[in-house]
């Protein structure tokens, strides 16, 4: 499973990508907003720590101008992706943009039968937010469960990104399902790496070593 980080915080990738923890990145424009710089240069900034796909969201709501937002951005580096909303107008988008051989990235997925219709489309990612399902008393793993079994049914190409992700039983969940990839806010993953009996274990450790004579 892929891990990408889900922020436009410089720091919080540089330090994720020189960790060897991330693969790539995911924005979309609240993450962008926080950064109070224009969207070009953060994301060519990013683009030049980080090798693998980065996301970069339109934010027109029809087609035509969804594509023309799309090769303006796509331009930015060759690792870009196009985060397109799981709308019909967004969907005519995705078809044309694959003829293009521009990546897409579909967004705000929320059902089975949207995941389905971005598969259909050619979407290279379909991204489901399970956390803002979660949010309304919905489960969101199941959803990652049914677009698994039905992507795996039909041998659809697309790769799924979980995202909207809140804790780490989320990404063990996705783990477990066999989802291609999670897509996390900088904050959970340091809750991944952190244990209290590996800090406890470190401890004790660097004690017994005190006790060692030195000769
Ligand atoms: O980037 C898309 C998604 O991960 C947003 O998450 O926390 O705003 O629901 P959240």
């Amino acid at each position: 499973m892929l891990i990408f980080i889900d922020s436009a915080n410089i720091n919080e990738i540089e330090e994720a990508y020189n960790c060897g923890l991330i693969d790539g990145v995911t924005t979309n424009p609240t993450l962008l907003a926080k950064e109070n710089q224009p969207v070009d240069r953060i994301l060519k900034k990013i683009c030049s720590i980080v090798k693998g796909p980065v996301s970069a969201e339109v934010i027109s709501l029809d087609s035509k101008n969804m594509i023309k937002e799309a090769k303006h951005l796509s331009k930015i580096a060759s690792n870009i992706v196009i985060k397109i909303p799981l709308t019909k107008e967004g969907l005519k988008a995705v078809r044309v943009l694959l003829k293009e051989k521009i990546k897409t990235n579909v967004t705000l997925c929320f059902s089975p039968t949207q995941a389905i219709l971005a598969a259909k489309a050619g979407a290279d990612y379909i991204s489901p937010f399970i956390g803002r399902l979660d949010d309304i008393s919905q489960n969101g793993m199941e959803l990652i469960e049914k677009i698994k079994q039905i992507y795996n049914n039909y041998n659809f190409k697309t790769k799924i990104i979980v995202a909207s992700v809140r804790n780490p039983l989320h990404i063990l969940k996705a783990a477990l399902i066999g989802a291609d990839i999670v897509t996390v806010p900088f904050s959970v993953i340091e809750q991944l790496v952190k244990h209290p009996l590996t800090d406890v274990g470190i401890q004790r450790f660097l004690e017994d070593y005190k006790k060692i004579p030195k000769r």
